[in-house]
């Protein structure tokens, strides 16, 4: 089938790629002009494994193609995908402006029917609107009709979860389109759901917002592990059995952070309060994710005598999760800024987001991708993402290269018995770090 995706951002992108691997023939339109030159070497925009070979490999077979120019890329399309970004505007609501405007420009270039699908994360009832939109700046035997198509992808691994993701959830009040879409992801032989629009569009922000409430429960119950002298991973693993519970997204540590839980749940707490519908539930989510880290800073100042003035400090870990550049709505955004303006002098460390990070944070801190550096003649450790180099880390290394062996740890990377019997001073989210019978 012929489709055309709008936006080739991180979702654009993935999702053109992966319609073209199995079988459609899909042309990604891009209003940045450099950008669909760049994608048209063969080169991705964005970073994930596994993408830039699926890319050329198909448009090689010529399957998929790039362009600027909508009349092109609209060019005897089917269906078309919406997949542009939704940020946060300040008030925590989602800014639908690229949505809209991708819209308008979609409507300006329509030469025949069209099934519009919306890919981008819009809060309930958005699918409606732009349906009005569009078919108001269209003639009536051009007028398209809408689909809801969430993604849930996760950065790192979208090209696997594509392919082998738990459903895919199709809403659309059109039994004709509801079919088209079928016909489209069947390749992919994943369960399909099909649903009414508002529903769909609910079940993306619901289910980032559980999985961001597990992430929350979980902090708070190590919070309290370490009152009680009891260790959370143990107590995640103890839950984790239980099938109703389920053992993902119960990893206790400095919260979550990057594109979507942030700003999802800030959305999803909008649009109730534009209801109003108080969710409570959720804005605890929201206050435990920030208390994470206001707890760790706390711990780092008890132990290291409240000053951290001329104290050496390695921050260890800067993306918001490993295996991504991405900084966005990482900790280390709000733990170095906090860690420096309490006078520590800061050596931060990441394998490949050293870089971005030294763009938003350089004023604040000296930047490296190398861990040795990092550590040496430091007076302290701080662990912010768990890259599978800092977990492999043996704990001699700690000993070895810095000055006072004090780890913070905000990702339970290690054993606290290994940590302690190597000479540590070690703390880290949940596990007991003293004999629980002091407690009692
Ligand atoms: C997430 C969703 O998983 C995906 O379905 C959705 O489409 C987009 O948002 P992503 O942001 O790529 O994906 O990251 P994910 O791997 O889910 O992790 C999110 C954050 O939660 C990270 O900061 C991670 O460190 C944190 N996390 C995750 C925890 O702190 N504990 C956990 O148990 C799991």
């Amino acid at each position: 089938m012929k489709i055309a995706v709008i936006g080739t951002g991180y979702v654009g992108l993935v999702t053109g790629v992966a319609l073209a691997e199995i079988g459609h023939t899909v042309t990604c339109i891009d209003i940045d002009s450099d950008k669909v030159k760049t994608l048209n070497h063969g080169i991705p925009t964005i970073y994930e494994p596994g993408l830039g070979e699926m890319m050329q490999r198909n448009m090689q077979n010529a399957r998929l193609f790039f362009t600027a120019d909508y009349a092109r890329g609209l060019d005897r399309a089917r269906v078309v995908y919406l997949a542009v970004g939704t940020p946060e505007r300040p008030d925590g609501s989602a800014n639908l402006d690229y949505v809209r405007q991708a819209a308008r420009d979609l409507a300006a270039h329509i030469s025949h029917p069209l099934i519009v699908v919306i890919k981008s994360t819009v809060p309930v009832g958005t699918n409606y609107k732009i349906q009005r939109l569009i078919n108001r700046l269209v003639p009536e035997d051009m007028r398209v009709t809408i689909a809801s198509n969430p993604e849930f992808l996760r950065e790192g691994s979208a090209i696997h979860d594509t392919f082998h993701g738990d459903r895919i959830v199709i809403g659309t009040d059109n039994p004709a389109a509801a079919e088209v879409l079928e016909e489209i992801n069947r390749p992919f032989g994943l369960p399909i759901l099909h649903t009414d629009i508002c529903s769909s569009e609910m079940i993306k922000y619901a289910s980032n917002a559980f999985l961001a409430t597990k992430i929350s429960f979980i902090n708070e119950i190590a919070n309290l592990c370490e009152k009680l002298g009891a260790d959370v991973e143990e107590v995640a693993q103890g839950m984790g059995l239980d099938h109703r519970i389920g053992p993902d997204f119960l990893k206790a540590g400095i919260g979550y952070g990057g594109s979507c839980f942030p700003k999802d749940t800030h959305a999803l707490v909008q649009l109730a309060g534009n209801h109003h519908h108080d969710f409570n539930l959720l804005k605890s989510v929201i206050e435990v994710n920030r208390q994470q880290q206001r707890l760790l800073l706390e711990k780092i100042e008890n132990r290291l005598g409240g000053d951290l003035a001329g104290k050496r400090l390695a921050v260890l870990g800067l993306a918001f999760k490993p295996n991504t550049d991405d900084m966005r709505e990482s900790p280390a955004l709000v733990m170095v800024p906090e860690l420096a303006k309490r006078g520590a002098d800061l050596i931060a460390y990441d394998p490949i987001a050293s870089g971005r990070a030294e763009q938003l944070l350089g004023q604040v801190a000296v930047f490296t991708n190398h861990v040795d550096e990092a550590l040496r003649e430091a007076d302290c450790a701080v662990i912010l993402t768990d890259w599978p180099d800092i977990r492999k880390m043996e704990p001699e290394t700690y000993k070895r290269l810095m000055k006072h062996a004090i780890v913070f740890d905000g990702r339970n990377c290690y054993s606290p018995n290994e940590m302690r019997r190597a000479g540590i001073d070690y703390y880290s989210i949940g596990r007991p770090n003293r004999a629980t019978e002091f407690i009692f």
